[in-house]
C-alpha cells in the first residue's frame, strides 16, 4: 500500500463551474515556502509577471522573460499540491502570432507543471486564446487595464471611467469568453462597468480593483501582506508584515552586536567531561 498522499488539484471546469455558485479565491505567489503557506486557502494562484517589480525590482513588467517565469512557475509549483497553478505569459512571448504563443505556452506548460497560462488583452488575442484552448492550453484572461500595455496607455489608469469607453471593454470581455478562456482577470475597471461585465459573460470574473461583485477576487500577494511600502490604494492590507520584519531584523542585528547568541540553543556547544 503506498505511504503517499495525493492531493488532487483545483481544475479548470471546477473554476469555470465556480461562476455564480461561489466566489472564487486567488492569490499570486512567486515561491515555493509561501505556496505552501497559501496552497490550502485558495482555489487558484497566479505566478504573475507582477513578479519583476515584487521580486527583482524592475520598473514595470516589460522586462520579465519567459525564463523567469518558468523558474517561478516550478518554485510555486513544488511547494503546492491543491491549488491550480496558473502562470502569466509574459510580454513579447505571445502578441506575435498564435504559433508562437502555443510555442511559448507549451513550454510553460511542459517546464512547470502548471495546469493554465495568462495573457493580457481582448479582442486583439482572441484569436491566440482560441488556438491555444482548442490544443490543450486553458488560458486565463485579463483586460481594463493591462500592466503590458504601459507604454501605451501613459500609466497605470483606471479603465472605463467614462461610459463611452464601456463598449469596447465589454467586446473585449465578449471576445475573451466566447474565445474559450475558462475565466477573466478584470484589473483596475470602473466598479459598475466591472459588475456589469460579469452579468454579461459566462465565465467567472476576477477582479483586482474592479468590483466586489465579480466572481472572484485576486490580490498581489506581498500587498495584502504590508510587505510594499506604496501599495495600490484598493489593496486592503490583511498583515503588516514589513514592520515585522523590520522590527525583527532590527533585534538580531543587536543580539549580533552585543554577542547575544542568536540560535535558539547552542547546538554545538561542548559536552562536559565525566
Ligand atoms: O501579474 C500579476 O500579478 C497579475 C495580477 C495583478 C492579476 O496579472
Amino acid at each position: 500500500m503506498s505511504a503517499v498522499v495525493q492531493t488532487k488539484r483545483v481544475t479548470v471546469p471546477e473554476i469555470r463551474g465556480a461562476k455564480s455558485a461561489r466566489p472564487v479565491v486567488c492569490l499570486t505567489c512567486y515561491h515555493a515556502h509561501t505556496a505552501r503557506l497559501l496552497d490550502e486557502h485558495v482555489d487558484l494562484m497566479l505566478v504573475g509577471d507582477s513578479l519583476g517589480m515584487v521580486m527583482h525590482g524592475m520598473e514595470n513588467t516589460l522586462g520579465v522573460t519567459l525564463d523567469m517565469m518558468i523558474l517561478h512557475g516550478q518554485a510555486v509549483m513544488r511547494g503546492s499540491r491543491h491549488a491550480l497553478i496558473v502562470v502569466d505569459m509574459p510580454f513579447g512571448s505571445y502578441e506575435e502570432s498564435p504559433q508562437v504563443a502555443f510555442r511559448n505556452a507549451a513550454r510553460v506548460i511542459r517546464e512547470t507543471g502548471c495546469t493554465a497560462v495568462k495573457m493580457e488583452g481582448g479582442a486583439r488575442i482572441a484569436e491566440t486564446i482560441a488556438y491555444l484552448t482548442s490544443r490543450g492550453i486553458p488560458v486565463m484572461g485579463h483586460i481594463g487595464l493591462t500592466p503590458q500595455m504601459i507604454q501605451v496607455m501613459g500609466g497605470f489608469k483606471t479603465q472605463g471611467r467614462t461610459e463611452a469607453e464601456w463598449p469596447a471593454i465589454e467586446a473585449d470581455a465578449r471576445a475573451v469568453a466566447e474565445a474559450g478562456a475558462f475565466a477573466v482577470v478584470l484589473e483596475g475597471m470602473a466598479e459598475p462597468l466591472a459588475a456589469k461585465i460579469t452579468r454579461e459573460i459566462a465565465i467567472p470574473t476576477i477582479g483586482i480593483g474592479a468590483s466586489a461583485e465579480c466572481d472572484g477576487q485576486i490580490l498581489v500577494m506581498e500587498d495584502m501582506l504590508g510587505l510594499n511600502p506604496n501599495p495600490p490604494k484598493f489593496v486592503r492590507q490583511y498583515a503588516k508584515l514589513g514592520p515585522d520584519i523590520e522590527a525583527a531584523v532590527k533585534a538580531y542585528a543587536a543580539d549580533v552586536r552585543a554577542r547575544r547568541f542568536p540560535g535558539a540553543e547552542n547546538v554545538y556547544s561542548m559536552k562536559k567531561a565525566g
